[in-house]
């Protein structure tokens, strides 16, 4: 299928787990597709052959999707090697889990500079190419703790609660020049972000899970496709979750 075809995509955090599952089902759909990581390793190297083995340009960027200055400048050179961005995907991410008694400062800082400002500077850095073009998908990862709290990740949880808050205004904002902005809040899906996790606490978020199973990479990116591609053209400032029915 080309759903994609004659797109650029821009992929953060994407070196691995959801973002890279995202590139690789867009490069599918025939996206040229450019993406971010905080440095070039295998997994970068990978990637980038992954996606050029699937008949498109795919090229990776060493950027901190925290850093503001390193966000502009990265954009600037994606369009001057790819000529436009048509799909953003706000997906870099981190935890730094505990209770609120044992969380210090850096660890609330850290997540929201890297979840929560990362999605403002790429947004905003994408923003006036996207606004010249009259077109554009923007999809912000949030997650199912962003729309329900968890005990143990109120900084996580307050940095895509916000990232809600940003889609919708930014829907309203970019809404009259086609610009879409969309969110997704996935549930307990399989990566090294969730590997870090116990087995029993896995094991009990599982039982919670109408499905019961946690959730596969590919089941983000299939919905990450739909928001991108032109199925969607009527929808904007909407949460959809992909969680296994968790949140019900
Ligand atoms: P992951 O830890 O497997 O991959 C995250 C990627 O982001 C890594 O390649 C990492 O190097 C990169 N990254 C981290 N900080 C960065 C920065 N400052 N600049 C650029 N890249 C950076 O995580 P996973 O599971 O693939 O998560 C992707 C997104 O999905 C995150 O935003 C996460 O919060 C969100 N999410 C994940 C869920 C899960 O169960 N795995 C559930 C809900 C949301």
């Amino acid at each position: 299928m080309d759903l994609l075809k004659g797109k650029v995509a821009l992929v953060t955090g994407a070196a691995r787990g959801i973002g890279r599952m995202i590139a690789l089902r867009f490069a599918q759909e025939g996206a040229d597709v450019a993406f971010t990581d905080l440095s070039r390793d295998d997994n970068m190297d990978t990637l980038e052959k992954e996606l050029e083995a699937l008949g498109v340009k795919g090229k990776g960027y060493v950027s901190d999707a925290s850093d503001y200055e390193q966000t502009h400048q990265v954009v600037d050179q994606v369009v001057a090697d790819f000529e436009k961005v048509d799909v953003l995907v706000n997906n870099a991410g981190i935890t730094r889990d505990t209770l609120l008694m044992r969380m210090d400062e850096d660890m609330w800082d850290l997540v929201i500079k890297v979840n929560l400002k990362s999605v403002f500077n790429f947004t905003k850095a994408v923003q006036k190419y996207m606004l010249k073009a009259r077109t554009g998908s923007i999809i912000n990862m949030s997650s199912v703790v962003g729309v329900n709290g968890n005990a143990g990740q109120s900084n996580y949880s307050a940095s895509k609660a916000g990232i809600l808050g940003f889609t919708k205004s930014i829907a309203k904002e970019l809404g009259s020049r086609s610009v879409r902005c969309n969110a997704i809040a996935p549930g307990f899906i399989i990566t090294d972000m969730t590997g870090k996790l116990p087995e029993n606490v896995k094991e009990e978020w599982i039982k919670t899970i109408p499905l019961k199973r946690g959730g596969l990479p590919e089941d983000v990116a299939n919905v990450s496709l739909f928001l991108a591609s032109d199925l969607s053209s009527y929808m904007t400032g909407q949460t959809l979750q992909v969680c296994g029915g968790m949140s019900v």
